[in-house]
């Protein structure tokens, strides 16, 4: 299974409604949404009111990244503003077992994300509550940056516990996933894969081949 998550990062914000939707005709499988406070990370991106407003424009699942600082106080918004799946980062909370709750009680599928830096043992705890686990693959902030090809050994991991214990979580990766890097991510037990730059920035190409080749290689 590979599902595909165009992150509209590296859209054109200046028309994120035809944006979501071209992802849809194009066959993507997701809509993933990243969200930087310029805190957490050194950039800064969009809210729920942008979220509420793409909303009514795709079927897709949104799949919320927060990479800010105390995100509780915004999970509440999100899950308002129709995202599917909201993630929070690890490092972001000293209380990440209670933000993994709160997205659960509002009715959103919870996601757990690390950054490179961050061991698999940080999210051990929390495997068996979580619907998804996100293992950057670059370090979070920017779109385009260069895929980090030691992470592979972090989504063995994080498979091996899903296999091994029966978890049902969904493992994705994000950052510098290419044609080339999807494969070693697959092959490492990735199931979904976000993809910016890729998938929009480039000259020659659609959204609809860049995603297309994502599917088939
Ligand atoms: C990075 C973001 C990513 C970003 C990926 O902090 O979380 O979702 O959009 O961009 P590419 O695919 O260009 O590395
Ligand atoms: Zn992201």
């Amino acid at each position: 299974m590979r599902i595909i998550a165009p992150s509209i990062l590296s859209a054109d914000f200046s028309k994120l409604k035809e944006e979501v939707q071209n992802v849809e005709i194009a066959g993507g499988d997701w809509i993933h949404y990243d969200v930087m406070d310029g805190h957490f990370v050194p950039n800064l991106t969009f809210g729920s009111g942008v979220l509420a407003a793409i909303r009514p424009h795709t079927q897709l699942p949104i799949d919320a990244h927060l990479m800010v600082e105390c995100p509780e106080k915004m999970i509440h918004s999100f899950a308002k503003a129709g995202a599917n799946y909201i993630t929070v980062h690890v490092e972001s909370t000293p209380h990440i077992f209670r933000a993994i709750q709160m997205i659960k009680d509002t009715g959103a599928k919870a996601g757990v994300s690390l950054n490179p830096g961050t061991p698999f043992s940080a999210i051990e705890e929390l495997l068996p509550l979580v619907d998804l686990v996100l293992i950057m693959t670059v370090n979070p902030g920017f779109g385009g940056q260069t895929f980090i090809d030691t992470m592979t050994a972090k989504i063995r991991k994080v498979a091996q516990a899903k296999r091994k214990n029966d978890y049902h979580y969904l493992i994705q990766v994000d950052g510098g996933i290419n044609e080339e890097t999807i494969t070693l991510c697959a092959n490492a037990g990735a199931e979904v894969f976000v993809a910016g730059s890729y998938v929009f920035s480039t000259k020659n190409k659609t959204v609809s081949q860049q995603i297309q080749s994502l599917k088939e290689v």
